[in-house]
């Protein structure tokens, strides 16, 4: 996979980005420079193409999801970043993940359905995907998520569906709820930065 790896200070968190549809490693790197300037930063690239866009995994049309391909690369996804933390001598547990519509789908996806993963994230505009496979599974972490009334890709249903799994799953999950389509504003990044000023280092 293509990935910028970004060395940051002590004092700083340990942010893993995963853009939306049609971005790529560059994306989120400015949003994650505010939340944290101190971060060391880990960007990677989705590698299904989609008409010339990236993605994490396959759907065959908006918001139907090809759950063969979303497990395979979930794995696919989990492994790369396990390999890259051994690498780097960084604790897989104490990556936050920054995920943006598609990769904050296919971050809390791997946040719930795999066991040894990362427990802790922002996500801009996530939804579930309707895919549950043990929902007593005890994943513990705290999650910061943001959701819009009017977002043309994620309906409420969406969300709230979500909100249900990952607090099944025993996260601890703060809602920023707004009401401004799928876009990142900031004011949702603010509000993710105070909350990310919250948690410790690890
Ligand atoms: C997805 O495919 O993960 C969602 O529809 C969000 C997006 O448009 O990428």
């Amino acid at each position: 996979m293509h990935y910028i790896f970004e060395h940051g200070t002590k004092e700083g968190k340990n942010l893993l980005l995963l853009h939306g549809t049609g971005g790529d490693e560059h994306s989120l790197i400015e949003i994650a420079r505010f939340l944290d300037a101190n971060a060391t930063i880990l960007s990677l690239r989705g590698t299904i193409q989609e008409d010339g866009m990236n993605r994490y995994f396959k759907r065959n049309g908006l918001n139907q999801f090809d759950l063969e391909s979303l497990e395979k690369e979930t794995d696919h996804l989990l492994a790369e970043i396990t390999a890259i933390s051994e690498t780097k001598g960084i604790p897989l547990e104490s990556w936050i993940i920054v995920g943006y519509s598609n990769g904050a789908n296919i971050g809390a996806h791997m946040m719930m359905e795999r066991e040894a993963s990362i427990k802790r994230a922002i996500l801009f505009h996530p939804m579930s995907l309707g895919v549950d496979t043990n929902l007593a599974q005890v994943n513990e972490g705290t999650i910061w998520l943001s959701t819009s009334e009017n977002d043309p890709i994620v309906s409420k249903e969406a969300s709230d569906q979500l909100i249900f799994q990952l607090e099944k799953h025993t996260f601890d999950v703060t809602v920023q709820k707004k009401n401004s389509g799928h876009q990142v504003t900031m004011e949702e990044v603010e509000h993710a930065k105070k909350w990310l000023s919250t948690l410790d280092n690890k």
